[in-house]
C-alpha cells in the first residue's frame, strides 16, 4: 500500500491543468448501457475509480479500453443483469448501474452499497424514483432487486432532499420509460448536467437541464455517442487551495470558473486576490486573510467535496471560523488527524470550530479515511513544520489524477512511498 510523503514549507508557484471531472465520467460512462455499439468519451481522468467502473462494465458484458485519457466502451445484452457486492463495495457509484440497466431490459439486481466512512448514504431515494416508474423493488440477501413487466412508464419523481445520485439514476431509468417523466428537486450540479448533455447527445429528449426540475419525455431506443467529460472543478478547487494555503501565486487551466464560483466567492471573501480568465483561475497571495464561515450544500452553495480541503485552509487562517457540513452526517474523520498535526479545531456533531494560526501545524503520521480528507492531509502537510506520511492513500487515487506530480509542478515536495 502507498503513502504519499509531503516536507512542508514550500511556497506553490505555475501553472497546473485541471483533469475530467470523476463525479461527472463515472454516470456518464454508466449511460452507455443505455445503448448497444460503442460510445467514446475524451477527458477521461486516470483513477481507481475509472478502473473499478471498467471492471463493473466489463462484468457486464462490455468490452472496455483507456488509453490517453480516451475511454471506450462497446455495448451488448450483458447474460446477468448483475452488479455483485465485490464491485459496489469498492464503489458507491456503481449503483448507478440500477437505472440504465432496468430502463432497457426491465430488471437489475444491483449490491446495496452498505455504509462509509462519511456517513450511512442511503440509497431509499434511488429506489423510490424506480418505483414511480413503476418498478417494483425487492431488498434480499443484500441485494437490490427490481423489476418492470413490459417496461418502465414515465411518472413524478419528488426527491424529499436533492440528491446527486439518485437524480442520475432517475434520468438514465426515465429516458427509455414509456411517457413523460417529471423530477422534482432534481439535484442542480454540473456533473448532472453533464450527464444530461449526454443522454441527449444519445438521443434522450430532457428540458430544464440545470435547473430543480426535469422534464423527459421517453424515448424508444438511443444510440451511442462521443463526449467530452467537464473538468473536475473539486480537483481544481484542491489546487487553488493548494496555492492560498502556501502564500503562492497559482493558477489553474482547463477549468470551468463558473463551476468554481462557490469556493473562488469564499476565497475573496477571506481576502485573497482570484482572477478568473477563460477556462483558468488564479489565486493570488496576500499577507493577510482572515478566517470565514462556510457552510456546505447542493449546488450551488459551497460543496461538501471541499469542506475537508478548506479546513485545511481555515487551520492557517487569521482568527476563527464555524464550518458547518449540512449534506452528509459524518464528515468530519479528518479533524481528528488534523488534530494530531497540531490544528486547534474542535468538531461537534455537524460543527466544527477551526481556531486558525499561521504556523500551527506540525508534521505527523496521519492516516487518509475518505478521498477528501485525503487531500485534506496532503494540503496540511503542504504547510506543516517538518514532515508528513499521509497513509491509505488508495483513497486519493481514487479520485485524484495523479495529484502528487501536479503538486511537484507547482514546487511541493511531495513522493509517493511504497511500504
Ligand atoms: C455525490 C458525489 C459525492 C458528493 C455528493 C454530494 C458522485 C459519484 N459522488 O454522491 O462526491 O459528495 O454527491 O454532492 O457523484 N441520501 C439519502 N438517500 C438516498 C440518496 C442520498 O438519504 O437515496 C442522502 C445522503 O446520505 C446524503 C445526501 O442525501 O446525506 C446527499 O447525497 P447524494 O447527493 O445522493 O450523494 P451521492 O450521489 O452519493
Amino acid at each position: 500500500m502507498d503513502k504519499m510523503w509531503v516536507k512542508g514549507g514550500n511556497t506553490l508557484n505555475g501553472r497546473v491543468s485541471a483533469s475530467g471531472a470523476k463525479n461527472a465520467v463515472l454516470p456518464i460512462v454508466f449511460s452507455s448501457l443505455l445503448a448497444d455499439g460503442k460510445h467514446r468519451f475524451e477527458n477521461v481522468p486516470d483513477l481507481l475509480d475509472i478502473k473499478s467502473t471498467q471492471v463493473i462494465l466489463e462484468s457486464l458484458g462490455c468490452t472496455t479500453q483507456y488509453e490517453a485519457g480516451v475511454l471506450s466502451v462497446e455495448v451488448e445484452e450483458p447474460k446477468e443483469k448483475l452488479a455483485h457486492y465485490d464491485y459496489v463495495r469498492k464503489m458507491r457509484a456503481s449503483v448507478l448501474v440500477l437505472g440504465p440497466l432496468l430502463a432497457r431490459y426491465g430488471e437489475a439486481k444491483v449490491s446495496l452499497p452498505g455504509g462509509c466512512a462519511i456517513g450511512t448514504r442511503p440509497v431509499n431515494m434511488h429506489l423510490e424514483a424506480m418505483e414511480a416508474l413503476g418498478a417494483t423493488v425487492d431488498i434480499a440477501e443484500g441485494y437490490i432487486i427490481a423489476s418492470a413487466e413490459g417496461g418502465l412508464k414515465g411518472g413524478r419523481i419528488l426527491f424529499e432532499t436533492a440528491t446527486v445520485g439518485g437524480t442520475e439514476n432517475a434520468l438514465m431509468a426515465a429516458v427509455l420509460a414509456k411517457g413523460e417523466t417529471v423530477i422534482e428537486n432534481a439535484a442542480k450540479e454540473p456533473e448532472v448536467v453533464d450527464l444530461c448533455n449526454y443522454l441527449i447527445k444519445m438521443g434522450a429528449q430532457i428540458s430544464g437541464v440545470g435547473t430543480g426540475i426535469l422534464t423527459i419525455k421517453g424515448v424508444d431506443q438511443l444510440k451511442p455517442a462521443q463526449h467530452r467529460i467537464i473538468p473536475d472543478r473539486i480537483e481544481a478547487g484542491t489546487l487553488l487551495i493548494a496555492g492560498a494555503i502556501t502564500g503562492g501565486e497559482v493558477t489553474v487551466t482547463n477549468c470551468e470558473p463558473q463551476d468554481l464560483q462557490p469556493l473562488i466567492a469564499v476565497l475573496r471573501e477571506a481576502g485573497f486576490k482570484v482572477d478568473t480568465g477563460y477556462g483558468e483561475v488564479t489565486v493570488r497571495p496576500q499577507s493577510q486573510w482572515r478566517a470565514v464561515d462556510v457552510t456546505t450544500s447542493p449546488h450551488p452553495g459551497f460543496p461538501t467535496d471541499l469542506q475537508a480541503q478548506y479546513m485545511a485552509l481555515m487551520t492557517q487562517a487569521d482568527g476563527t471560523s464555524l464550518i458547518t457540513e449540512s449534506v452528509f452526517e459524518n464528515r468530519f474523520m479528518h479533524v481528528q488527524e488534523l488534530t494530531r498535526m497540531n490544528a486547534d479545531i474542535t468538531p461537534k456533531t455537524r460543527v466544527a470550530v477551526i481556531r486558525g494560526e499561521k504556523g500551527q501545524l506540525t508534521g505527523a503520521p496521519v492516516m487518509a479515511t475518505d478521498l477528501r480528507a485525503s487531500a485534506c492531509l496532503v494540503l496540511a502537510g503542504l504547510v506543516a513544520k517538518g514532515e508528513t506520511v499521509v497513509s491509505r492513500i488508495y483513497h486519493l487515487d481514487r479520485g485524484y489524477d495523479q495529484l502528487e506530480k501536479k503538486l511537484q509542478s507547482l514546487g511541493a515536495e511531495i513522493k509517493r512511498v511504497s511500504e
